[in-house]
């Protein structure tokens, strides 16, 4: 049977670079991995992740944004995750469902007992086995974000998200610190302002520490 592992954090956290390197580390140690993300991995989901991120959609609505996000979702939980599930094999996404409780709830203020009626719909049950929620300042990840922009010559492309004021991504952070405390077994919180080593390692240690039978290569 497959393991579910997601990564959680807000802008600028690391979370996608200690995604890859999970991945890999992972592959490393004889794992088969399948990986996805949110918004998006599928065709169809990744239509509604660049409706989502566009910076042009100034207009969308709170409730619009959430429906959409529901949507990828169902369309990613019917034809990637659950066929996978019965797979020998860990399934990692980079962000699932604890995205929409910290950006929609937390952070938009859309209510949060509709929000958790959207997810479940749209997951029918698939609960992750593991959350690796990456937690730093919004200051300093939001700094790193935009010197990363910088460095790639992408600045003024910031998506929508991204372009929101310090107290949203504050609020966000809160979010998913209040998901940790409410589900300490699933979701385990990694200091993300060390160096992108540190934080590789304590990944690891956590993994290890939740599936300790899961010896290299063996399910
Ligand atoms: P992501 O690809 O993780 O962006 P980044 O790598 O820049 O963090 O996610 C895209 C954006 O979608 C991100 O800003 C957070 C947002 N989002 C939500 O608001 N709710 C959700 O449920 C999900 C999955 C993502």
């Amino acid at each position: 049977m497959a393991v579910l592992i997601t990564f959680e954090g807000i802008e600028g956290c690391g979370k996608t670079t200690q995604y890859h390197a999970f991945a890999n580390w992972l592959l490393e140690q004889g794992h088969s991995v399948l990986l996805t993300r949110e918004p998006g991995g599928t065709i169809i989901g990744e239509q509604i992740r660049q409706i989502l991120l566009s910076a042009g959609n100034v207009g969308m609505t709170s409730a619009t944004e959430a429906l959409l996000l529901a949507a990828s979702r169902a369309q990613l939980v019917a034809e990637i995750i659950t066929p996978a599930l019965i797979k020998d094999c860990i399934i990692l996404s980079d962000r699932y469902f604890d995205a929409s409780i910290a950006y929609q709830a937390h952070g938009r203020g859309v209510s949060q007992p509709m929000v958790q009626q959207l997810i479940e719909f749209a997951v029918h049950g698939v609960i992750p086995d593991l959350t690796i929620l990456i937690d730093i300042d919004p200051v300093q990840s939001l700094n790193r974000a935009r010197q990363r922009d910088l460095d790639m010559q992408l600045s003024g492309v910031a998506d929508r998200f991204e372009r929101e004021e310090l107290a949203f991504h504050v609020r966000v952070r809160n979010g998913y610190l209040a998901i940790a405390h409410a589900n300490p077994e699933r979701v385990k919180v990694i200091n993300g302002a060390q160096t992108i080593d540190q934080v590789s390692a304590d990944i690891h240690q956590v993994f290890t520490t939740r599936f300790p039978s899961l010896r290299r290569g063996v399910l």
